[in-house]
């Protein structure tokens, strides 16, 4: 079967868990489209040109430990707005989508641009100060070194460039569903989102 969830929203929102989560649950494959850009922003730290990695890049340069990072994060979201980078990342994303068995897929622009025929759209979104708190936690708890007010500054300097690019700008596609997270547990979060693609009849076929 072809099946794409299409999950979107801005930095640290939940998409990932969620993502996860929801592929878990029915079985599907899942890609985290955002390591993909911050693949490319780790080579360009590197000293690379950002089109030529971006044309380049291997699966092996996704399982880069330090692609987590806030430096790697803020690199990633500047090469992103290079339409020739986001271009080279297109096809594979795309092909991604539409494989058998069911894909979900996380980022900005899945619903808008990468597969706006996705069976389901969830657009996932928490407060700034929230996902601060939350991107802060998981930082600390991975061992790094980082102030609460530093990693503010990050959440908003992204979404500001995410939202106000002209390339594929970050926003909800119009058939999407809101799923806001600033008051869910992440259980209740994920069985929301479970719950909208079950309601779509070709998802309970899978389970
Ligand atoms: O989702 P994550 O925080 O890992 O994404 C890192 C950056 O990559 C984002 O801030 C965004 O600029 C970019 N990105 C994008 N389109 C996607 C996924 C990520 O522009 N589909």
């Amino acid at each position: 079967m072809i099946f794409t969830v299409a999950i979107d929203g801005p930095a640290a929102a939940g998409k990932g868990t969620i993502s996860k989560a929801v592929a878990a649950h029915f079985g599907f494959a899942h890609l985290d489209t955002g390591l993909l850009y911050r693949a490319v922003g780790a080579k360009v730290l590197g000293g690379a040109d950002p089109v030529v990695a971006a044309r380049s890049l291997d699966p092996s340069d996704l399982e880069n430990a330090s692609l987590r990072t806030p430096a790697v994060a803020q690199a990633a979201s500047e090469v992103a707005v290079i339409p020739e980078v986001r271009a080279a990342l297109v096809d594979f994303q795309k092909a991604f989508a539409r494989r058998t068995g069911g894909a979900v897929l996380d980022g900005r622009d899945i619903g808008t641009v990468i597969c706006p025929e996705a069976e389901v759209k969830l657009f996932v979104t928490a407060s700034p100060a929230c996902r601060a708190e939350r991107r802060f936690a998981e930082l600390r708890a991975g061992g790094m070194d980082v102030v609460y007010e530093t990693v503010l500054e990050d959440v908003k300097a992204r979404d500001a460039r995410d939202s106000g690019r002209v390339a594929a700008p970050l926003k909800p596609a119009e058939d999407a569903v809101l799923l806001d997270t600033s008051d869910l547990t992440v259980a209740a979060a994920v069985a929301r989102a479970i719950a909208v693609v079950a309601a779509h009849p070709a998802a309970r076929d899978s389970v």
